[in-house]
């Protein structure tokens, strides 16, 4: 276990994050946050939501908005998140995120959400036409996690900055209040291999669903034929696979792909080298695309299971709520009292 972020904080250790619904997840969004999340159940208390007030920030989807949360809890369960075990739930059934967003949002200076990298690329050249929702999405980030008084937050590296942000937050709030451990600090849980999957045509960019070529990623929902032919087609050079880690450099499609080997079979990068090196693409290509087929093919049929049967998930989700609220209501009481809001 990692150490206490705050040597004085002494609430339990506990575990939050969070993932956009959205249909079409990926090998990324695999690697990346689903298999971690469910390894570190053997470690800690677990609470694992599906952000849909986030998603609204860039548009309004009514009609299909439920339905990609269900997907996504969904996939959680079928990767192997344990809904005895974990809490999964639905943002926006948690009243007390948006409530505790709104006393961040008086905590957080103007300054710091605007050094936000991540809205100056979504909003990207015309950030006046963008919702307010979406320049306030990381104090809404900020206020999902400290809601839970949560200290290791699993997340991409791309998700850094918005951690330091709700550090920044829970400190001010600390602070202001005369509280020094009311909140703790916050810690990114960033561990590779599989920290950032790539596209398989191009190493400089992330894999991601709104890539124009279905050949760039695996969906979590391809079958081995698939699998095989992007793994195949994915984009090498004509040297072998090589011995140690100094030769992946300046190599980085040849880099992803052996991460994702070390990622999937929970291995050292180092130990899939000394198997493969000196091995041409021709022997790698194959074993990688047969092992992901192993690997996603009963996660895809489970999925597809549980999206069948909204019944069930929804009572995975019903109950998840209410364990959540359990949480965050009486840390959502003595923040009201903290900052001296009326209570009868
Ligand atoms: N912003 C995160 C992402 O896009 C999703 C998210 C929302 C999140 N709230 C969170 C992640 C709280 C971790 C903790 O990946």
């Amino acid at each position: 276990m990692t150490d206490a972020v705050q040597p004085q904080y002494k609430g339990p250790q506990r575990v939050f994050s969070g993932m956009q619904p959205t249909n079409g997840l990926h090998l990324g969004n695999y690697l990346g946050a689903l298999q971690k999340f469910v390894r570190l159940q053997d470690q800690y208390e677990c609470i694992y939501c599906i952000v849909d007030l986030h998603a609204i920030t860039i548009g309004p989807d009514p009609q299909n908005l439920a339905n990609r949360c269900r997907e996504v809890a969904a996939a959680y369960v079928a990767a192997g998140v344990d809904p005895k075990r974990s809490t999964i739930f639905i943002q926006s059934a948690v009243r007390e995120h948006t409530e505790l967003a709104w006393i961040f949002n008086c905590v957080a200076r103007m300054g710091w959400v605007e050094r936000m990298t991540q809205f100056k690329d979504k909003a990207g050249k015309d950030a006046q036409r963008s919702s307010v929702g979406l320049f306030d999405y990381p104090v809404l980030q900020a206020a999902d996690i400290l809601l839970y008084k949560a200290t290791h937050v699993p997340v991409g590296e791309d998700q850094k900055q918005h951690l330091e942000l709700s550090r920044d937050i829970a400190q001010k709030f600390n602070n202001d209040h005369d509280a020094p451990n009311f909140f703790p600090l916050p810690e990114p849980l960033i561990q590779g291999p599989g920290a950032r999957i790539m596209s398989l045509r191009d190493g400089s960019k992330k894999m991601s669903k709104s890539d124009p070529s279905d050949m760039t990623r695996i969906n979590l929902t391809d079958d081995a034929d698939a699998i095989m032919s992007k793994i195949k087609k994915a984009t090498t050079d004509p040297l072998p696979v090589p011995e140690n880690k100094e030769g992946l450099a300046g190599r980085a499609e040849v880099e992803n792909l052996v991460g994702i080997f070390a990622a999937v079979t929970e291995r050292r990068v180092e130990d899939v080298l000394a198997e493969f090196g000196g091995k041409g693409f021709g022997v790698f290509k194959p074993a990688l695309a047969e092992t992901l087929a192993a690997k996603l093919s009963p996660i895809a049929a489970e999925m597809r299971r549980l999206t069948a049967d909204t019944a069930t998930l929804d009572a995975i989700l019903r109950d998840g709520a209410e364990k959540a609220r359990a949480v965050a209501q009486p840390i959502m009481a003595e923040v009201r009292e903290v900052v001296g809001l009326w209570s009868a």
